[in-house]
């Protein structure tokens, strides 16, 4: 019996190591797929609910690291996870996209000769003021297995040198979980409850730490979403990130009475405002995936994208942070002006089986 110990630690994690999680129970019998939680993320609306609608069982270890400085953060994670696998004893660790969690253990891992499997290698955004593209690459590099979700990915462990025989192009696994919950999202109330109707919205989110941690940005942020919601309803539900630092920069009083503000969104409810959205404007990475999958209009505010198949397959337009173009692309496609997009090679919903498979077959 192998024994496969995957992480989870902040938001964007949950829906990639749920179909996981679900394609090691057919295995059942050959591999026994245990999850941590570091507890990156800990609020009841940035965990505990995805735990529940994405079906995932308990955690079988929570390290309850909670926020602190990017030194903080991955330290707490590497001393508490250090405990679980000295226990433990895994033959395999599974670490998920970019965040803090990611890199805290999969160097843990490394360090003490455990196999470790990065699901979404290779995305690079070439900008190394992102913490995530710092946390790319040093996992990349101390992986074992890197399972990639578009060619650019294939293309970077190359130039970068890795060898061919760890790397694997399977798909994409947070598209696993939006084809097995699209049909519970059709069912959601959340357009009605927000009296929202399909295709004549924008949806908005907002948390990068260089569009958000900035007064003067913030500001004119909140300005492009007030003259938007002049054209449309506009749906903002807000990260803690954001939220507190409106309030901490004075700036909660200053978004229109147009704009929906809310909390942060369940994945159901989400995945609904995404399907029906006429207009996405971001700066996070997973919903230009989601979007290209859709084929609904994303605006992405943000100077690069680890993710270019959404770009030059998909319908994300890559905008950057001049507000005034932002601007003017999505009254451009708020009068009719849409961009054409297709769906990425293998993002079929079975990405995370070939990921078993392949894992099943090496260990
Ligand atoms: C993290 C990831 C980012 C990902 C994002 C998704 C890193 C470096 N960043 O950024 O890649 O896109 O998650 O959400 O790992 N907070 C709460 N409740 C929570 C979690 C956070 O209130 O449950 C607040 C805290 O004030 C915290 C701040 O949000 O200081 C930022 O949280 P943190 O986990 O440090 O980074 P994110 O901005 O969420």
């Amino acid at each position: 019996m192998k024994k496969i110990i995957s992480v989870v630690g902040a938001r964007p994690n949950f829906m990639k190591v749920a179909p996981l999680h679900k394609a090691f129970q057919k295995y059942n019998g050959t591999v026994k797929h245990l999850i941590c939680h570091t507890g990156q993320h800990y609020d009841e609306k940035m965990s505990k609910v995805f735990f529940d609608e994405l079906e995932l069982p308990k955690p079988d270890f929570y390290l309850g690291v909670g926020s602190g400085s990017h030194a903080e953060q991955t330290a707490k994670v590497m001393i508490e996870f250090e405990k679980v696998l000295l226990q433990e004893k895994p033959d395999l660790v599974i670490v998920v996209g970019d965040v803090n969690s990611t890199i805290a253990c999969s160097l843990v891992a490394a360090k003490l000769n455990i196999r470790t499997a990065h699901v979404e290698a290779g995305l690079r955004s070439f900008d190394r003021r992102m913490p995530e593209e710092i946390n790319r690459l040093l996992t990349d590099s101390i992986s074992d297995f890197l399972f990639v979700t578009e060619q650019s990915g294939l293309d970077n462990l190359k130039h970068e040198g890795v060898a061919d025989e760890k790397v694997f192009l399977t798909g994409n696994v947070m598209i696993d979980s939006l084809v097995s919950y699209m049909p519970k999202a059709q069912k959601s109330c959340i357009l009605d409850d927000y009296k929202l109707t399909k295709d004549n919205f924008i949806l908005v989110t907002l948390h990068r730490p260089s569009n958000v941690d900035d007064k003067d940005d913030l500001r004119k942020l909140i300005h492009l979403l007030n003259t938007l919601a002049e054209r449309r309803k506009l749906m903002f539900p807000i990260h803690p990130r954001t939220r507190n630092n409106m309030i901490s920069f004075g700036l909660q009083d200053t978004l229109s009475s147009n704009v929906i503000l809310t909390d942060p969104i369940g994945y159901i409810d989400f995945l609904a405002l995404t399907m029906n959205a006429e207009l996405i404007v971001t700066d996070s990475g997973g919903i230009q995936e989601e979007s290209t999958f859709l084929g609904v209009q994303c605006i992405t505010v943000r100077n690069n994208t680890e993710r270019p198949v959404t770009v030059t397959v998909g319908t994300n337009q890559l905008i950057g942070t001049d507000l005034a173009k932002v601007e003017e692309t999505a009254l451009r496609v708020l009068d009719g002006h849409k961009k054409q997009g297709s769906i990425p090679h293998l993002w079929d919903g079975h990405a995370a089986e070939r990921i078993a498979q392949i894992l099943l077959q090496k260990l």
